[in-house]
């Protein structure tokens, strides 16, 4: 099936990021949220990261332009019916996605496939409630969404080999490259790459070492870009204890405990960037270490 249309639920950083790529590789995109601020904001995010990539040569002024030009948005969820495909980026709150889809549903074209961009919730449970199961799938970007080069594709137990290949080649067209991933917790990236953060918590906690040794030792020492505790900063602190909590409920395995520290962080309200402070604290000149 040829897409051409994609409705982008939630304009956070997720929804802008997707209505970004989306755009650029030529897609019209209608990017929905349930408040003009955040509307406003995410198109203000995409130009202003648009043109960090013209200024480096990796985007023409022109293709800015023609990208910007490609993307409307609304307030009004309904609007996002017609469109080829759909990609709920909205809160990771299984409730949330699931009144989307509901509301969705009625106003849905009979081609459009429905995608979740969850980090870790059920992709099978979610599709099961809607009325197309089979044309159903996780589609789940990294951040930096224009950045970074993988999108995991998870097929839920129902979704069809066409609806597959269909997705194959729309991430193919936004020049990312897919992993593939069965439905079970937290898939791929998330299944390894946040134990490892949490195990980062627990280092921290058990004084093996402080913040600043723990991400110097991981960025010089394995070579990654961001220490664990700077990269769980960026993804939210919120975020990394709900997935988490999906591994270790639905692995039942008590090697997924959450470590107490990331739980108390979060019960401060320190999410990380997105509240200024975390394992660092952001509302300075430069981010200072909160242990
Ligand atoms: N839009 C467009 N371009 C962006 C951008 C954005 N939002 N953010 C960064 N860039 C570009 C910069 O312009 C820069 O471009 P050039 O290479 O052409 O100079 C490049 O990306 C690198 O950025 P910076 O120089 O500002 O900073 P950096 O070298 O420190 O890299 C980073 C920043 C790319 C974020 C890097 O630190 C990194 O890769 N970190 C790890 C990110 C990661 O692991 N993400 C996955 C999180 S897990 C997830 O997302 C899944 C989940 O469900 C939780």
């Amino acid at each position: 099936m040829a897409i051409r249309t994609v409705g982008v639920v939630g304009a956070g950083q997720m929804g802008n990021g997707i209505a970004h790529v989306f755009a650029l590789a030529g897609y019209e995109v209608l990017l929905n949220d349930i408040a003009q601020d955040s509307l406003d904001r995410a198109v203000a995010t995409i130009d202003k990261n648009l043109d960090r990539q013209v200024s480096r040569g990796k985007v023409s002024a022109e293709d800015k332009a023609a990208a910007m030009a490609r993307i409307r948005t609304t307030m009004v969820l309904t609007d996002l019916g017609p469109s080829d495909l759909i990609i709920e980026a909205a809160t990771e709150r299984e409730t949330v996605k699931q009144q989307i889809f509901d509301a969705l549903q009625p106003h849905l074209a009979p081609g459009t496939i429905l995608t979740s961009n969850t980090s870790s919730i059920s992709i099978t449970r979610l599709a099961s409630r809607t009325d197309r199961p089979e044309k159903f799938m996780g589609f789940h970007f990294m951040n930096p969404v224009p950045v970074m080069q993988l999108v995991e594709l998870i097929r839920g137990i129902a979704t069809d080999q066409a609806t597959y290949q269909t997705m194959l080649g729309v991430v193919e067209s936004l020049g990312k490259t897919a992993a593939s991933a069965e439905d079970f917790p937290a898939f791929i990236v998330n299944r390894i790459l946040i134990p490892m953060i949490n195990e980062a918590v627990y280092t921290l906690y058990e004084g093996v070492g402080n913040v600043q040794s723990i991400d110097m030792a991981l960025k010089l020492g394995a070579n990654h870009p961001m220490g664990p505790l700077e990269l769980a900063d960026f993804i939210g602190l919120d975020t990394c204890l709900a997935i988490m909590n999906v591994l270790y409920e639905g692995l039942a395995d008590t090697k997924y405990r959450p470590c107490p520290l990331l739980t108390k962080y979060v019960e401060a309200g320190w999410l990380g960037r997105k509240t200024q402070r975390g394992f660092y604290d952001y509302r300075g000149e430069v981010p200072v270490p909160t242990r």
